[in-house]
Protein backbone atom coordinates (compact mmCIF):
# COMPACT_ATOMS: atom_id res chain seq x y z
CA UNK A 1 0.00 0.00 0.00
CA UNK A 2 1.37 3.94 -0.10
CA UNK A 3 3.21 4.71 2.53
CA UNK A 4 2.07 4.89 6.33
CA UNK A 5 1.20 7.84 7.35
CA UNK A 6 4.59 9.89 9.18
CA UNK A 7 6.22 7.91 6.88
CA UNK A 8 8.86 10.39 4.86
CA UNK A 9 7.98 10.18 1.23
CA UNK A 10 11.17 10.50 -1.81
CA UNK A 11 9.11 9.87 -4.76
CA UNK A 12 5.69 10.32 -6.18
CA UNK A 13 4.26 12.47 -3.35
CA UNK A 14 2.83 14.95 -5.14
CA UNK A 15 1.40 12.20 -8.26
CA UNK A 16 -0.02 9.80 -5.44
CA UNK A 17 -1.81 12.37 -3.99
CA UNK A 18 -3.09 13.39 -6.95
CA UNK A 19 -3.88 9.56 -8.29
CA UNK A 20 -5.64 9.34 -4.56
CA UNK A 21 -7.99 12.27 -5.58
CA UNK A 22 -8.28 10.51 -8.55
CA UNK A 23 -9.78 7.53 -7.12
CA UNK A 24 -6.80 5.49 -8.36
CA UNK A 25 -4.26 5.55 -5.80
CA UNK A 26 -4.09 1.79 -5.50
CA UNK A 27 -1.07 -0.28 -5.18
CA UNK A 28 -1.06 -3.38 -7.10
CA UNK A 29 1.02 -6.03 -5.79
CA UNK A 30 1.03 -8.69 -8.58
CA UNK A 31 0.33 -9.21 -12.43
CA UNK A 32 -1.13 -11.73 -14.37
CA UNK A 33 -2.07 -11.67 -18.06
CA UNK A 34 -4.91 -8.78 -18.37
CA UNK A 35 -5.03 -8.84 -14.39
CA UNK A 36 -3.66 -6.98 -11.44
CA UNK A 37 -4.23 -7.63 -7.94
CA UNK A 38 -4.47 -5.03 -5.05
CA UNK A 39 -4.86 -6.42 -1.46
CA UNK A 40 -7.83 -5.64 0.65
CA UNK A 41 -8.05 -4.89 4.38
CA UNK A 42 -7.97 -8.11 4.85
CA UNK A 43 -4.66 -9.00 3.30
CA UNK A 44 -6.70 -11.17 0.58
CA UNK A 45 -5.94 -10.71 -3.40
CA UNK A 46 -8.48 -8.34 -5.10
CA UNK A 47 -8.35 -8.83 -8.55
CA UNK A 48 -8.90 -5.72 -11.11
CA UNK A 49 -9.20 -6.31 -15.34
CA UNK A 50 -6.36 -4.16 -16.74
CA UNK A 51 -6.99 -2.62 -19.47
CA UNK A 52 -4.65 0.11 -19.62
CA UNK A 53 -1.96 -2.85 -20.04
CA UNK A 54 1.10 -0.86 -19.32
CA UNK A 55 0.30 1.96 -21.49
CA UNK A 56 -0.01 -1.16 -24.16
CA UNK A 57 2.79 -2.41 -23.99
CA UNK A 58 1.60 -6.00 -23.00
CA UNK A 59 0.47 -7.44 -26.00
CA UNK A 60 1.04 -10.73 -24.31
CA UNK A 61 -0.68 -9.48 -21.10
CA UNK A 62 1.39 -9.19 -17.50
CA UNK A 63 4.06 -12.31 -16.96
CA UNK A 64 3.14 -13.89 -19.77
CA UNK A 65 4.71 -17.45 -18.81
CA UNK A 66 6.74 -18.24 -21.97
CA UNK A 67 8.23 -15.08 -21.90
CA UNK A 68 8.92 -15.17 -18.09
CA UNK A 69 10.11 -18.94 -18.56
CA UNK A 70 12.23 -18.04 -21.67
CA UNK A 71 13.70 -14.82 -19.05
CA UNK A 72 14.70 -17.20 -16.94
CA UNK A 73 16.28 -19.57 -19.20
CA UNK A 74 18.32 -16.40 -20.74
CA UNK A 75 19.51 -15.57 -16.60
CA UNK A 76 20.11 -19.29 -15.85
CA UNK A 77 22.60 -19.71 -18.92
CA UNK A 78 24.40 -16.39 -18.19
CA UNK A 79 24.62 -14.86 -21.21
CA UNK A 80 26.33 -11.83 -21.37
CA UNK A 81 24.10 -9.14 -20.56
CA UNK A 82 26.23 -6.17 -20.71
CA UNK A 83 29.35 -6.40 -23.26
CA UNK A 84 29.55 -3.46 -25.08
CA UNK A 85 31.80 -3.21 -28.26
CA UNK A 86 31.93 -6.78 -28.56
CA UNK A 87 30.34 -8.55 -31.34
CA UNK A 88 26.89 -8.87 -30.12
CA UNK A 89 24.82 -11.49 -32.56
CA UNK A 90 21.74 -11.20 -30.99
CA UNK A 91 21.30 -7.77 -32.04
CA UNK A 92 21.22 -9.12 -36.14
CA UNK A 93 19.43 -11.61 -35.07
CA UNK A 94 16.36 -9.59 -33.67
CA UNK A 95 16.99 -7.19 -36.53
CA UNK A 96 16.92 -9.90 -39.50
CA UNK A 97 13.68 -11.53 -37.56
CA UNK A 98 11.91 -7.54 -37.59
CA UNK A 99 13.32 -7.12 -41.86
CA UNK A 100 11.55 -10.45 -42.48
CA UNK A 101 8.17 -10.11 -41.03
CA UNK A 102 8.17 -5.57 -41.87
CA UNK A 103 9.55 -7.58 -46.11
CA UNK A 104 6.09 -9.24 -45.84
CA UNK A 105 3.92 -6.96 -44.29
CA UNK A 106 5.00 -4.05 -46.32
CA UNK A 107 5.69 -6.00 -49.43
CA UNK A 108 9.04 -4.66 -49.96
CA UNK A 109 12.33 -5.92 -51.06
CA UNK A 110 13.91 -2.86 -49.06
CA UNK A 111 15.67 -3.94 -46.11
CA UNK A 112 16.21 -1.64 -42.57
CA UNK A 113 19.16 -1.63 -40.41
CA UNK A 114 18.90 -1.44 -36.78
CA UNK A 115 19.42 1.16 -33.96
CA UNK A 116 18.32 -0.08 -30.54
CA UNK A 117 17.63 1.76 -27.60
CA UNK A 118 16.17 1.85 -24.28
CA UNK A 119 12.86 3.34 -24.46
CA UNK A 120 10.08 4.86 -27.35
CA UNK A 121 11.49 8.43 -26.55
CA UNK A 122 15.01 7.22 -27.38
CA UNK A 123 14.10 5.74 -30.91
CA UNK A 124 12.46 8.72 -31.52
CA UNK A 125 15.04 10.58 -30.62
CA UNK A 126 17.71 7.89 -32.55
CA UNK A 127 15.62 9.05 -36.20
CA UNK A 128 16.05 12.57 -35.48
CA UNK A 129 19.80 12.11 -34.97
CA UNK A 130 19.52 10.42 -38.01
CA UNK A 131 17.40 12.40 -40.01
CA UNK A 132 19.64 15.52 -39.28
CA UNK A 133 22.78 13.79 -40.33
CA UNK A 134 21.02 12.72 -43.62
CA UNK A 135 19.88 16.17 -43.68
CA UNK A 136 23.24 17.73 -43.46
CA UNK A 137 24.77 15.62 -46.03
CA UNK A 138 22.24 16.63 -48.39
CA UNK A 139 23.13 19.99 -47.48
CA UNK A 140 26.89 19.48 -47.83
CA UNK A 141 26.34 18.25 -51.26
CA UNK A 142 23.89 21.42 -52.07
CA UNK A 143 26.31 24.02 -50.64
CA UNK A 144 29.50 22.38 -52.52
CA UNK A 145 27.74 22.79 -56.14
CA UNK A 146 26.55 26.35 -54.98
CA UNK A 147 30.07 27.19 -54.22
CA UNK A 148 31.59 25.86 -57.38
CA UNK A 149 28.72 27.71 -59.17
CA UNK A 150 29.71 31.32 -57.43
CA UNK A 151 33.08 30.30 -58.07
CA UNK A 152 33.00 30.63 -61.63
CA UNK A 153 30.38 33.47 -61.84
CA UNK A 154 32.70 35.68 -59.14
CA UNK A 155 35.23 34.53 -61.85
CA UNK A 156 33.03 36.12 -64.75
CA UNK A 157 31.83 39.00 -63.09
CA UNK A 158 35.09 40.30 -61.55
CA UNK A 159 36.65 39.99 -65.21
CA UNK A 160 33.39 42.06 -66.09
CA UNK A 161 32.70 39.49 -68.98
CA UNK A 162 29.25 38.84 -66.96
CA UNK A 163 26.25 40.91 -65.26
CA UNK A 164 24.08 40.12 -62.99
CA UNK A 165 20.32 39.61 -64.15
CA UNK A 166 17.68 42.03 -62.72
CA UNK A 167 15.67 39.54 -60.39
CA UNK A 168 13.78 39.77 -57.06
CA UNK A 169 16.82 38.92 -54.45
CA UNK A 170 19.85 40.91 -55.40
CA UNK A 171 20.34 44.44 -57.07
CA UNK A 172 21.64 44.10 -60.89
CA UNK A 173 22.80 47.80 -59.44
CA UNK A 174 24.67 46.54 -56.73
CA UNK A 175 28.48 46.33 -56.74
CA UNK A 176 30.12 43.20 -57.86
CA UNK A 177 31.76 42.53 -54.01
CA UNK A 178 28.25 43.95 -52.37
CA UNK A 179 26.22 41.28 -54.63
CA UNK A 180 28.28 38.66 -53.76
CA UNK A 181 28.44 39.36 -49.82
CA UNK A 182 24.23 39.10 -49.96
CA UNK A 183 24.13 35.91 -51.43
CA UNK A 184 26.84 34.91 -49.00
CA UNK A 185 25.02 36.22 -46.54
CA UNK A 186 21.38 35.21 -47.34
CA UNK A 187 22.68 32.03 -47.57
CA UNK A 188 24.79 31.79 -44.06
CA UNK A 189 21.19 32.81 -42.34
CA UNK A 190 19.48 30.11 -43.75
CA UNK A 191 22.24 27.28 -43.20
CA UNK A 192 22.77 28.12 -39.48
CA UNK A 193 18.74 27.88 -39.06
CA UNK A 194 17.22 24.75 -37.26
CA UNK A 195 16.01 22.11 -39.11
CA UNK A 196 11.89 21.33 -38.40
CA UNK A 197 10.52 18.46 -37.77
CA UNK A 198 6.69 18.10 -39.04
CA UNK A 199 4.07 15.55 -37.10
CA UNK A 200 0.46 15.73 -36.52
CA UNK A 201 -1.64 17.47 -34.25
CA UNK A 202 -1.95 16.22 -30.87
CA UNK A 203 1.18 13.79 -31.91
CA UNK A 204 2.47 11.88 -29.03
CA UNK A 205 6.63 10.80 -29.64
CA UNK A 206 7.86 11.14 -25.97
CA UNK A 207 9.24 13.14 -23.36
CA UNK A 208 12.95 13.85 -24.15
CA UNK A 209 14.68 17.00 -24.57
CA UNK A 210 14.15 16.05 -28.71
CA UNK A 211 11.02 13.96 -28.66
CA UNK A 212 9.15 16.27 -26.31
CA UNK A 213 9.43 19.05 -29.16
CA UNK A 214 7.07 16.79 -31.19
CA UNK A 215 4.46 16.14 -28.15
CA UNK A 216 1.90 18.58 -28.79
CA UNK A 217 1.05 18.41 -25.39
CA UNK A 218 0.89 22.44 -23.59
CA UNK A 219 1.92 21.59 -20.27
CA UNK A 220 4.67 18.97 -21.34
CA UNK A 221 6.34 20.52 -24.31
CA UNK A 222 6.09 24.53 -24.00
CA UNK A 223 8.74 24.49 -20.73
CA UNK A 224 11.85 23.37 -23.41
CA UNK A 225 11.05 24.67 -26.51
CA UNK A 226 13.55 26.67 -26.21
CA UNK A 227 16.29 23.36 -25.75
CA UNK A 228 15.48 21.48 -29.51
CA UNK A 229 14.26 21.79 -32.99
CA UNK A 230 10.83 22.31 -32.98
CA UNK A 231 8.38 20.63 -34.63
CA UNK A 232 5.20 22.14 -37.26
CA UNK A 233 1.58 20.28 -35.86
CA UNK A 234 0.00 19.62 -39.10
CA UNK A 235 -3.76 19.39 -38.73
CA UNK A 236 -5.30 16.51 -40.23
CA UNK A 237 -8.88 17.61 -40.95
CA UNK A 238 -8.15 20.60 -43.26
CA UNK A 239 -7.00 19.09 -46.72
CA UNK A 240 -4.80 21.74 -47.74
CA UNK A 241 -3.19 22.16 -44.61
CA UNK A 242 -0.19 19.96 -44.85
CA UNK A 243 0.71 21.94 -48.03
CA UNK A 244 0.17 25.26 -46.46
CA UNK A 245 2.47 24.80 -43.94
CA UNK A 246 5.09 23.64 -46.53
CA UNK A 247 4.95 26.51 -48.28
CA UNK A 248 4.87 28.96 -45.21
CA UNK A 249 8.55 26.67 -43.95
CA UNK A 250 9.93 26.88 -47.11
CA UNK A 251 13.69 28.33 -47.04
CA UNK A 252 16.11 28.24 -50.20
CA UNK A 253 19.75 29.67 -51.14
CA UNK A 254 20.67 31.87 -53.28
CA UNK A 255 22.94 30.09 -56.65
CA UNK A 256 25.19 32.35 -59.15
CA UNK A 257 24.17 30.24 -62.05
CA UNK A 258 26.71 31.51 -65.37
CA UNK A 259 24.57 31.65 -68.34
CA UNK A 260 27.06 33.17 -71.31
CA UNK A 261 27.36 36.83 -70.32
CA UNK A 262 24.54 36.84 -67.39
CA UNK A 263 24.79 35.88 -64.13
CA UNK A 264 21.47 34.62 -63.25
CA UNK A 265 20.40 34.43 -59.06
CA UNK A 266 18.41 30.94 -58.88
CA UNK A 267 16.75 29.97 -55.87
CA UNK A 268 17.83 26.17 -54.43
CA UNK A 269 14.96 24.51 -52.14
CA UNK A 270 17.29 24.35 -49.09
CA UNK A 271 16.19 21.01 -47.10
CA UNK A 272 14.96 22.46 -43.53
CA UNK A 273 12.47 19.88 -43.00
CA UNK A 274 14.21 17.24 -41.50
CA UNK A 275 11.89 15.03 -41.12
CA UNK A 276 7.97 13.68 -40.68
CA UNK A 277 6.67 11.93 -37.80
CA UNK A 278 3.56 9.91 -38.33
CA UNK A 279 1.46 7.75 -35.23
CA UNK A 280 -0.41 5.49 -37.48
CA UNK A 281 -3.07 6.00 -34.31
CA UNK A 282 -2.47 9.13 -33.31
CA UNK A 283 -2.59 8.28 -28.87
CA UNK A 284 -2.34 11.89 -28.29
CA UNK A 285 -5.72 12.52 -30.34
CA UNK A 286 -7.61 9.66 -28.69
CA UNK A 287 -6.23 6.42 -30.35
CA UNK A 288 -7.42 7.94 -34.20
CA UNK A 289 -5.81 5.96 -36.68
CA UNK A 290 -4.64 8.27 -39.94
CA UNK A 291 -6.83 8.23 -42.99
CA UNK A 292 -5.59 7.11 -46.35
CA UNK A 293 -6.24 10.18 -47.95
CA UNK A 294 -4.07 12.19 -45.46
CA UNK A 295 -1.97 8.88 -45.31
CA UNK A 296 -1.10 9.27 -49.49
CA UNK A 297 -0.42 13.21 -48.41
CA UNK A 298 2.00 12.55 -46.11
CA UNK A 299 3.85 10.09 -48.39
CA UNK A 300 4.10 12.60 -51.17
CA UNK A 301 4.84 15.40 -49.08
CA UNK A 302 8.01 13.61 -48.29
CA UNK A 303 8.84 12.65 -51.57
CA UNK A 304 8.34 16.08 -52.75
CA UNK A 305 10.81 17.24 -49.52
CA UNK A 306 13.35 14.45 -50.08
CA UNK A 307 12.56 13.74 -45.93
CA UNK A 308 12.30 10.45 -44.42
CA UNK A 309 9.19 9.78 -43.05
CA UNK A 310 9.23 8.42 -39.30
CA UNK A 311 5.97 5.72 -39.13
CA UNK A 312 5.87 5.79 -35.14
CA UNK A 313 5.06 2.08 -34.16
CA UNK A 314 6.36 2.65 -30.59
CA UNK A 315 2.64 1.78 -28.94
CA UNK A 316 0.66 0.41 -32.11
CA UNK A 317 3.42 -1.89 -33.41
CA UNK A 318 4.08 -5.23 -32.40
CA UNK A 319 0.77 -6.69 -32.55
CA UNK A 320 -1.62 -4.13 -31.29
CA UNK A 321 -2.94 -3.20 -34.20
CA UNK A 322 -3.72 -6.84 -35.57
CA UNK A 323 -0.59 -6.58 -37.42
CA UNK A 324 3.30 -5.97 -36.75
CA UNK A 325 2.93 -2.67 -38.01
CA UNK A 326 -0.33 -0.23 -38.40
CA UNK A 327 1.06 1.71 -40.83
CA UNK A 328 0.75 -1.46 -43.00
CA UNK A 329 -3.39 -1.43 -42.65
CA UNK A 330 -2.99 2.28 -43.38
CA UNK A 331 -1.18 2.78 -46.71
CA UNK A 332 1.65 4.33 -44.82
CA UNK A 333 5.66 3.06 -45.59
CA UNK A 334 7.95 4.23 -43.17
CA UNK A 335 11.04 5.05 -44.10
CA UNK A 336 12.33 4.92 -40.68
CA UNK A 337 9.93 3.26 -38.40
CA UNK A 338 10.18 2.90 -34.00
CA UNK A 339 9.19 0.29 -32.19
CA UNK A 340 9.25 -0.16 -28.36
CA UNK A 341 6.83 -0.62 -25.20
CA UNK A 342 5.58 -4.48 -26.38
CA UNK A 343 9.04 -5.72 -27.76
CA UNK A 344 9.95 -5.91 -24.07
CA UNK A 345 7.39 -8.87 -23.38
CA UNK A 346 6.29 -6.64 -20.49
CA UNK A 347 9.40 -7.52 -18.85
CA UNK A 348 12.63 -5.89 -20.42
CA UNK A 349 13.27 -2.11 -21.50
CA UNK A 350 14.11 -2.20 -25.15
CA UNK A 351 13.18 -0.08 -28.57
CA UNK A 352 14.68 -0.34 -31.81
CA UNK A 353 14.64 2.32 -34.48
CA UNK A 354 14.89 0.97 -37.95
CA UNK A 355 16.28 2.91 -41.06
CA UNK A 356 15.78 1.99 -44.16
CA UNK A 357 19.43 0.20 -45.90
CA UNK A 358 19.72 3.30 -48.70
CA UNK A 359 18.91 6.04 -46.37
CA UNK A 360 21.16 4.56 -43.42
CA UNK A 361 24.74 6.51 -42.17
CA UNK A 362 26.95 3.52 -41.16
CA UNK A 363 28.83 5.98 -38.65
CA UNK A 364 25.83 6.42 -37.21
CA UNK A 365 26.53 3.27 -35.31
CA UNK A 366 28.83 5.01 -33.00
CA UNK A 367 27.41 8.48 -33.59
CA UNK A 368 24.53 7.43 -30.97
CA UNK A 369 25.13 4.06 -28.03
CA UNK A 370 24.13 3.77 -24.69
CA UNK A 371 25.21 1.74 -21.88
CA UNK A 372 22.07 -0.24 -21.74
CA UNK A 373 21.22 -0.34 -25.52
CA UNK A 374 21.13 -3.72 -27.36
CA UNK A 375 21.51 -5.52 -23.33
CA UNK A 376 21.73 -9.14 -24.08
CA UNK A 377 18.72 -9.71 -22.09
CA UNK A 378 16.21 -7.10 -24.17
CA UNK A 379 17.67 -8.64 -27.19
CA UNK A 380 16.94 -12.34 -26.34
CA UNK A 381 13.67 -11.46 -24.89
CA UNK A 382 12.87 -9.67 -28.45
CA UNK A 383 13.42 -12.35 -30.01
CA UNK A 384 10.96 -14.35 -27.81
CA UNK A 385 8.09 -11.94 -28.42
CA UNK A 386 8.82 -12.07 -32.51
CA UNK A 387 8.96 -15.36 -32.24
CA UNK A 388 5.76 -15.83 -30.36
CA UNK A 389 4.20 -12.86 -32.65
CA UNK A 390 5.23 -14.58 -36.27
CA UNK A 391 4.23 -18.45 -34.76
CA UNK A 392 1.20 -20.24 -37.04
CA UNK A 393 1.65 -17.58 -39.93
CA UNK A 394 0.67 -14.84 -37.74
CA UNK A 395 -2.12 -15.79 -35.45
CA UNK A 396 -1.49 -13.35 -32.62
CA UNK A 397 -1.96 -10.81 -35.57
CA UNK A 398 -5.35 -12.30 -36.36
CA UNK A 399 -6.53 -12.90 -32.77
CA UNK A 400 -5.91 -9.42 -31.90
CA UNK A 401 -7.90 -8.39 -35.02
CA UNK A 402 -10.60 -10.51 -34.05
CA UNK A 403 -10.62 -9.71 -30.17
CA UNK A 404 -10.19 -6.26 -30.89
CA UNK A 405 -13.47 -6.60 -33.71
CA UNK A 406 -15.44 -7.88 -30.66
CA UNK A 407 -14.41 -5.49 -28.78
CA UNK A 408 -15.57 -2.52 -31.05
CA UNK A 409 -18.62 -4.52 -31.44
CA UNK A 410 -19.64 -3.96 -27.63
CA UNK A 411 -18.41 -0.64 -27.75
CA UNK A 412 -20.62 0.47 -30.48
CA UNK A 413 -23.11 -1.32 -28.48
CA UNK A 414 -23.11 0.56 -25.72
CA UNK A 415 -22.54 3.60 -27.83
CA UNK A 416 -25.81 3.19 -29.37
CA UNK A 417 -27.57 3.18 -26.23
CA UNK A 418 -25.92 6.50 -25.25
CA UNK A 419 -25.26 8.29 -28.22
CA UNK A 420 -25.19 11.71 -26.11
CA UNK A 421 -22.28 10.09 -24.26
CA UNK A 422 -20.60 8.07 -26.15
CA UNK A 423 -19.61 10.41 -29.03
CA UNK A 424 -17.18 8.02 -31.07
CA UNK A 425 -15.65 4.57 -30.81
CA UNK A 426 -12.28 4.80 -32.85
CA UNK A 427 -8.88 2.65 -32.83
CA UNK A 428 -7.70 -0.77 -34.29
CA UNK A 429 -7.07 -3.71 -33.24
CA UNK A 430 -6.62 -3.93 -29.56
CA UNK A 431 -6.10 -0.07 -29.38
CA UNK A 432 -9.06 1.31 -29.07
CA UNK A 433 -11.18 4.38 -27.76
CA UNK A 434 -14.14 5.72 -26.64
CA UNK A 435 -14.63 9.26 -26.61
CA UNK A 436 -17.12 10.65 -23.90
CA UNK A 437 -18.90 13.69 -25.03
CA UNK A 438 -18.04 17.16 -23.06
CA UNK A 439 -20.12 17.36 -19.95
CA UNK A 440 -19.10 20.48 -18.70
CA UNK A 441 -22.16 22.06 -19.37
CA UNK A 442 -24.00 19.56 -17.17
CA UNK A 443 -26.59 20.72 -14.43
CA UNK A 444 -25.18 18.80 -12.27
CA UNK A 445 -22.87 21.42 -10.68
CA UNK A 446 -20.00 18.63 -9.58
CA UNK A 447 -19.95 16.54 -12.35
CA UNK A 448 -19.77 19.96 -14.64
CA UNK A 449 -17.15 21.00 -12.25
CA UNK A 450 -15.37 18.03 -12.55
CA UNK A 451 -15.69 17.68 -16.67
CA UNK A 452 -14.43 21.35 -16.82
CA UNK A 453 -11.25 20.69 -14.79
CA UNK A 454 -9.72 18.63 -17.83
CA UNK A 455 -8.96 15.52 -16.00
CA UNK A 456 -12.27 14.12 -16.14
CA UNK A 457 -11.56 11.23 -17.78
CA UNK A 458 -9.23 9.80 -14.53
CA UNK A 459 -12.66 10.43 -12.62
CA UNK A 460 -14.29 8.15 -15.38
CA UNK A 461 -11.18 5.64 -15.06
CA UNK A 462 -11.13 5.62 -10.79
CA UNK A 463 -15.48 5.21 -10.94
CA UNK A 464 -14.87 2.09 -13.27
CA UNK A 465 -11.90 1.17 -10.84
CA UNK A 466 -13.80 1.23 -8.07
CA UNK A 467 -17.44 -0.05 -8.74
CA UNK A 468 -16.04 -2.64 -11.32
CA UNK A 469 -12.75 -3.36 -10.18
CA UNK A 470 -11.49 -2.27 -14.16
CA UNK A 471 -8.63 -0.20 -14.48
CA UNK A 472 -8.62 1.74 -17.84
CA UNK A 473 -6.63 5.29 -18.27
CA UNK A 474 -8.03 7.71 -20.36
CA UNK A 475 -6.17 9.31 -23.20
CA UNK A 476 -6.62 12.01 -26.18
CA UNK A 477 -7.74 16.19 -25.89
CA UNK A 478 -9.02 17.24 -22.49
CA UNK A 479 -8.37 13.19 -21.71
CA UNK A 480 -11.96 12.69 -22.50
CA UNK A 481 -10.98 9.31 -24.22
CA UNK A 482 -11.46 6.08 -22.49
CA UNK A 483 -8.44 3.69 -23.95
CA UNK A 484 -8.10 0.09 -24.11
CA UNK A 485 -5.32 -1.77 -24.65
CA UNK A 486 -5.82 -5.08 -23.38
CA UNK A 487 -3.56 -8.35 -24.11
CA UNK A 488 -4.40 -10.51 -26.98
CA UNK A 489 -5.51 -13.06 -24.12
CA UNK A 490 -8.22 -11.30 -23.09
CA UNK A 491 -11.07 -13.47 -22.31
CA UNK A 492 -14.32 -13.59 -24.04
CA UNK A 493 -16.61 -13.25 -21.39
CA UNK A 494 -14.29 -10.28 -19.97
CA UNK A 495 -15.46 -7.98 -23.12
CA UNK A 496 -19.10 -9.11 -21.57
CA UNK A 497 -18.20 -7.62 -18.83
CA UNK A 498 -16.42 -4.37 -19.99
CA UNK A 499 -20.03 -3.32 -21.66
CA UNK A 500 -22.11 -4.11 -18.38
CA UNK A 501 -19.49 -1.56 -16.90
CA UNK A 502 -19.76 1.20 -19.47
CA UNK A 503 -23.22 0.77 -19.36
CA UNK A 504 -23.26 1.29 -15.53
CA UNK A 505 -21.17 4.59 -15.98
CA UNK A 506 -23.39 5.45 -19.17
CA UNK A 507 -26.54 5.72 -16.78
CA UNK A 508 -24.89 7.37 -14.01
CA UNK A 509 -23.73 9.81 -16.45
CA UNK A 510 -27.09 10.26 -17.90
CA UNK A 511 -28.85 10.05 -14.53
CA UNK A 512 -26.14 12.81 -13.34
CA UNK A 513 -25.46 10.58 -10.73
CA UNK A 514 -23.10 12.73 -8.69
CA UNK A 515 -23.20 10.85 -5.70
CA UNK A 516 -22.25 7.23 -7.25
CA UNK A 517 -19.77 9.24 -9.40
CA UNK A 518 -17.82 11.17 -6.98
CA UNK A 519 -18.48 10.11 -3.36
CA UNK A 520 -16.58 12.28 -1.48
N1 LIG B 1 5.75 7.25 -29.30
C1 LIG B 1 4.50 6.83 -29.06
C2 LIG B 1 3.55 6.65 -30.20
C3 LIG B 1 4.09 6.55 -27.74
O1 LIG B 1 2.85 6.13 -27.51
C4 LIG B 1 5.02 6.72 -26.69
C5 LIG B 1 4.62 6.51 -25.31
C6 LIG B 1 6.32 7.14 -27.01
C7 LIG B 1 6.65 7.40 -28.33
C8 LIG B 1 7.35 7.31 -25.96
O2 LIG B 1 7.71 6.07 -25.45
O3 LIG B 1 7.31 6.24 -23.00
O4 LIG B 1 8.85 4.52 -23.94
O5 LIG B 1 9.50 6.91 -23.95
N2 LIG B 1 3.43 6.43 -24.94
C9 LIG B 1 2.93 6.26 -23.59
C10 LIG B 1 1.41 6.28 -23.61
C11 LIG B 1 3.48 7.22 -22.61
O6 LIG B 1 0.76 6.80 -22.71
O7 LIG B 1 0.86 5.73 -24.53
P1 LIG B 1 8.39 5.94 -24.00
Amino acid sequence: MSPSAGDPEYADAYLNEWLTAMGLGVEYVRAAGDTVFYLDENGREVPVLDLACGFGSLIFGHNNPEIVAAAKQILDAQIPVHAQLSHQPHANRVAAALNTAIRRELRTDDSYIAIFGNSGAEAIEICMKHAELERRARIAVLSAEIGENIAQARAALRAGSAKIAPGPHISAELPVAAALAAVQKWNAERLAKRPIYLTLEHAFHGKLIGSIQLTQNEQWRTPFVGLASAARFVPVDRPDALAQIVADEREFLLDLVLDGATVQVVERDFPIVAAFFVEPIRGGAGLIPVAPELAREIEKTCVALGCPLVTDEVQSGLGRAGALLASSRLGLTGDYITLAKSIGGGIAKNSVALIRRDRFRPEFEVIHSSTFAKDGFSGHIALKVLDMLEADGGAAYRKADELGARLIAELEAVRAEFPELITQVCGLGLMLAIEIADLSASRNERIREQAASGSFGFVLAGYLLREHRIRVLPAGPGWRFIRFEPSIHLADAEVGRIGAALRDLGAVLRDQDDRRLLPQ
